[in-house]
């Protein structure tokens, strides 16, 4: 071998037996085999090489390349073991520490009776339609057969925004004037579940925000049996398959009959008592036959078309459901409470 290759290899090997960790490797790497190398120079003197010594210098380089690269890789690879045993011994595992627990987000109890009420109307051939929470005293009273100074208006005490004529809607019934608008003349079975907004003194019984589920059905020959029917089916559904539903009569000036909706308790329950202060009957919604003025306002001609409507407060039957006594818990965000749903 030329003599300057041997140097060059008795260097290169001294070298890389003095080079110990990963940053000393990587100079020595560089000093040797990068771009400006101390072997990329001696191939770089082939030029100077006489013609018939060419061969054999190129080779000798080649040789030189190889058994360089494979001591370096032997140092890089005990180097590398010998951090790993560095760190096993000094930060040792202990695989016997339980492991960190993720945790696991679940749904807001709102949000889950929300999925399930619109899961069962869905079976019931409802659709899901959404309408806004700012709304206009047109749509969330006067369309509804409240004209101005009605004094069925007391009925929602009502938070009204700095623009006249604008409010934050108090039901979410002004959606079945929305809904009416576009579908007309067409037949309509769709549930509207939405935040709607009071202005009450809030209290464990009352909350400024609440759900609200609205559900209209427009169409010919629709009759109270039909309501009758899809509450019921409703109600069993979501509260148990022996469930009995009573109807009172009531007012609302949207409908017209209008009812309340009670279910019976189930006798076997310690609660039946206190959440149906001793009668066995709760009110799960308002309800009734589309008033023939709404139809109107919504575009359909009441002697052609009939409806039905109904509105539910689903906080409510998660109150009932579970034995909530203090409705502000649903907006506290307290993890205490969400965490058991
Ligand atoms: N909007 C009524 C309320 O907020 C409920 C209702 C809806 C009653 C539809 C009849 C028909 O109390």
């Amino acid at each position: 071998m030329a003599d300057d290759l041997t140097a060059l290899e008795a260097a290169g090997l001294a070298e890389l037996g003095a080079a110990t960790d990963e940053a000393a490797l990587r100079a020595w790497n560089t000093k040797f085999f990068g771009d400006k190398g101390l072997v990329r120079a001696a191939l770089g003197k082939l030029g100077t090489i006489p013609r018939e010594q060419k061969a054999a210098y190129g080779q000798e380089v080649n040789q030189l390349k190889a058994t360089l690269t494979a001591a370096y890789d032997a140092a890089h690879a005990a180097a590398k073991e010998a951090a790993l045993q560095l760190s096993l011994t000094t930060n040792p595992l202990d695989v016997t520490l339980p492991g960190r627990t993720r945790p696991r987000g679940r749904l807001h109890p709102a949000t889950q009776i929300l999925r399930q009420i619109t899961g069962i109307f869905a079976d019931l051939g409802f659709q899901v339609y959404r309408t806004r929470e700012v709304e206009t005293d047109e749509l969330n009273f006067e369309c509804l057969n409240m004209p101005a100074h009605h004094p069925a208006r007391d009925m929602w005490d009502t938070f009204f925004t700095t623009t006249p004529g604008v409010l934050l809607r108090t039901h979410t019934s002004p959606g079945q004037i929305h809904v009416m608008r576009e579908s007309h003349p067409k037949p309509i079975r769709v549930i509207l579940p939405g935040m709607c907004y009071r202005n009450e003194a809030i209290s464990t019984r009352s909350e400024i925000q609440f759900h609200q589920v609205e559900g209209l059905a427009v169409g010919e020959g629709i009759t109270m049996a039909d309501l009758k029917g899809t509450i019921t089916a409703f109600a069993r559904r979501m509260f148990g398959p022996e469930r009995q539903v009573r109807i009172r009569s009531s007012y609302f000036p949207f409908t017209e009959p209008s009812i309340e909706v009670d279910i019976d308790w189930p006798k076997d329950d310690p609660n039946r008592d206190r959440l149906t202060k001793g009668t066995g009957w709760l009110e799960i919604m308002g309800a009734g036959m589309v008033h023939p003025a709404v139809l109107r306002a919504g575009g359909y001609d009441p002697a052609a078309v009939t409806g039905f409507a109904f509105g539910m407060g689903p906080q409510r039957m998660l109150m009932l459901k579970h034995a909530i006594d203090d409705i502000r818990l649903f907006w506290q965000n307290d993890l205490r409470f969400l965490r058991q749903f």
